[in-house]
């Protein structure tokens, strides 16, 4: 057994320190927010935040993470948290939803370091997170509005 930092919590982990997170999260821990997509580290539909930055974790074993502070979709809380929640649901980001834990996650790692991000700012950090419903226009109009920029 081995001991995660979830969500804030010292969490028990069963799996074999090389299952990937993702399938510790979804399968023994039924954290379920956070996706699968390609199991391969190029679709970014399982970004989460490890030690705050926006990271995938399909191929990341859990055995490599002790130590290391986890936050998932399901422990993203704080004012910035909210502001972009509200925005999201305000603009009505979301189409079919499979991307938006991860396109949340990633934008909520760019606000921490970059309070008032630019277009390319914004294309940097989200891009990685495809969105198969093509929904980047609404998503950065969200990140603006949470940013508190009146940018369109
Ligand atoms: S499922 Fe992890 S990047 Fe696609
Ligand atoms: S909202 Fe459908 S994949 Fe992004």
């Amino acid at each position: 057994m081995l001991f995660l930092n979830i969500n804030g919590r010292e969490t028990a982990v069963r799996s074999d320190p090389a299952t990937p997170l993702l399938w510790v999260l979804r399968c023994e821990l039924k954290l379920t927010g956070t996706k699968f997509g390609c199991g391969v580290a190029v679709c970014g539909a399982c970004t989460l935040h490890i030690d705050g930055v926006a990271q995938t974790c399909c191929t990341k074993p859990v055995g490599q993470l002790r130590g290391a502070k986890i936050t998932t979709i399901e422990g993203l809380d704080g004012a910035q948290a909210r502001a972009l929640k509200a925005a999201w649901t305000r603009i009505d980001v979301v189409q079919c939803g499979y991307c938006q834990s991860a396109q949340l996650m990633a934008a909520s790692a760019l606000l921490t370091h970059n309070h008032k991000p630019g277009p390319a700012d914004i294309d940097q950090a989200m891009t990685p997170v495809v969105c198969r419903c093509g929904t980047y226009p609404r998503i950065r109009q969200a990140i603006y509005e949470a940013s508190g920029q009146k940018r369109s």
